[in-house]
């Protein structure tokens, strides 16, 4: 009876000392802005402020905090903190002055499987090395020779277009942009074609949404990023991840094939991502003599990557510029009309769209009022003073460019489109980090002049043959899904013929 009393008595005693040392262990971090004289909301057990974000997103958790506490403060998802900073100098510093000090990207490492070793999350000297590999695949040259593969994705979008038109004139473009996005990077990213607008039951498609179902609200994120301490061992032994599995086989499984294919690369009139990357394929990971190449795993997690990356931010960006063009009939007739003046009748690629200028300043206008990415980050490796604050080592860094893009003190009337923000004259009059839909610094997107072009060869092509025109269904303001992302639930819009209005 005894021993039974010493047994139950040394498992309660371990119980309450494990509670206690779990607890002190998940709070220990929470005076940390206190000390460093940085404002935040209170964090409470466990989540830290996480629940905040998970309710409402990053967009509007960010700008609920930034209205109640200013350009910088702390949160903390668990235990973990963070710094939201939205003050043009300071990010300067970080971004780009000081970025030796902050190389780093925030990311859920260990969780995303195939995904772990892409550059987007890859730290110091490995991304240094992967970002001077792969930024040449992203140069003029390369990107003109994707030019076929854009064009053919474009001429399906006017086409499928103008089969419906007779039946119906009604077009949800958030669809119709993710179908053409899909295309675009099937095609640059895995040398794949795809024509998902006329067959949607594509084994690519289907798998493409499957992949890319993530909800920043679902249990397992929230306990990765609550708990990445006890989540990371347990995902591990089990084989969770965030990508679906079935989906992520099938993309690995795609890339394999070209990988092993004894196609030589670069023998075709265009060029894909997959080919260039496997010119630099090298599976030895020394780096003391810096430069080494791509390992087939990160080839396979670049791949990923490009895909999560451009499909659905372009696609998202595209269908908030029919949004606003359909809402401002003027805009799109300045636009139109400088599509004929400067392309005529030349094909739209990657030189000429380059010239046309005032639609560049509306897909900057409309990349400033719906930027697909909410916000960035980076993460201190080093103690680092920016201007006056200190900001310890392993410190995230939230770069809110919602907010950004929304300040009152840097935008007139942020809430009004307004293309002539970015004429040649007022554009020099815009701040550095004022404006970075793409983000900004040496970890700016790779994809930018890739998504651009895209963007600038699909409106060309459109606006050429229709006019966008709001409808009943047309959602004013346009309601957005709940992903990390900001982009529309759908994007109703009415066509009309352009050859059909003008002989009117
Ligand atoms: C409208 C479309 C797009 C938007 C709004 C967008 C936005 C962004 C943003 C905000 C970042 C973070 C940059 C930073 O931290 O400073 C980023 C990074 C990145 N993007 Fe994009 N992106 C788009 C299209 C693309 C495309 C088409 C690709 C590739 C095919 C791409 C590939 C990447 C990669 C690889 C990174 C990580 C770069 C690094 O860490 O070195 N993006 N993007």
């Amino acid at each position: 009876m005894a021993t039974l009393w010493v047994w139950i008595t040394g498992s309660l005693v371990a119980i309450v000392c494990f509670l206690l040392f779990f607890y002190v262990y998940s709070t220990w971090n929470y005076g940390i802005f206190k000390k460093m004289g940085v404002n935040g909301p209170q964090p409470s057990f466990l989540f830290g402020n996480h629940m905040v974000f998970a309710k409402h997103g990053f967009k509007k958790a960010d700008m609920m905090l930034w209205k109640e506490y200013g350009d910088v403060f702390g949160y903390f998802t668990g235990r973990t903190p963070s710094i939201v900073i939205s003050d043009t100098e300071i990010l300067q510093e970080i971004l780009v002055k000081q970025f030796n000090n902050f190389t780093d990207r925030a990311v859920l490492r260990g969780f995303s499987g195939a995904m772990n070793e892409n550059l987007s999350a890859q730290q110091g000297k490995v991304w240094k090395s992967s970002r001077s590999i792969l930024s040449p695949t992203f140069t003029t040259g390369k990107l003109r020779k994707m030019d076929p593969l854009i064009k053919e994705a474009a001429d399906s979008l006017v086409l499928h277009i103008k089969k419906r038109i007779n039946e119906c004139n009604e077009v949800d473009f958030a669809w119709l942009f993710g179908c053409y996005t899909l295309d675009v990077i099937a095609s640059t990213a895995f040398g794949i074609k795809v024509d998902s607008q006329r067959d949607p039951n594509d084994k690519f498609v289907r798998m493409a949404s499957k992949i890319l179902a993530i909800k920043v609200n679902s249990p397992y994120l929230t306990l990765a990023f609550v708990l990445p301490i006890l989540m990371r061992p347990l995902s591990k032994l089990f084989n969770i991840t965030v990508l679906d599995k079935e989906a992520t086989e099938f993309f690995t499984n795609e890339i394999l094939k070209v990988l092993n294919s004894s196609e030589p690369s670069i023998q075709k009139d265009y060029v894909d991502f997959i080919h260039l990357m496997m010119e630099a394929h090298n599976e030895d990971t020394d780096y003391t003599d810096g430069r080494r190449g791509l390992t087939s795993k990160e080839i396979i997690a670049n791949c990923l990557l490009f895909f999560f990356a451009g499909y659905e931010t372009t696609a998202a960006s595209l269908s908030f510029l029919a949004y606003n063009l359909a809402l401002n009939p003027d805009i799109q007739q300045k636009m139109y009309e400088e599509i004929v003046s400067v392309l005529g009748e030349e094909e739209p690629g990657y030189d000429n769209t380059g010239k046309l200028q005032y639609m560049e300043m509306c897909i900057h206008e409309t990349m400033r009022m719906y930027p697909a990415s909410p916000r960035t980050d980076r993460i201190c490796v080093r103690e680092t003073e920016v201007k006056g604050l200190k900001i310890p080592e392993g410190m995230q860094i939230a770069v809110p460019i919602y907010i950004l893009h929304h300040n009152e003190k840097l935008w007139q009337d942020p809430e009004k489109f307004d293309p002539e923000r970015f004429s040649a004259e007022n554009k020099a009059k815009i701040k550095p980090c004022q404006f970075m839909p793409f983000g900004f610094g040496p970890r700016i997107c790779i994809g930018k002049r890739l998504a651009i072009t895209e963007m600038k060869i699909a409106l060309a092509k459109l606006l050429r043959e229709f006019i966008l025109v709001k409808c009943d269904k047309t959602k004013i303001p346009p309601k957005e899904l709940q992903t990390g992302l900001i982009k529309p639930e759908d994007m109703w819009l009415k066509v009309q013929l352009r050859s059909s209005e003008e002989s009117d």
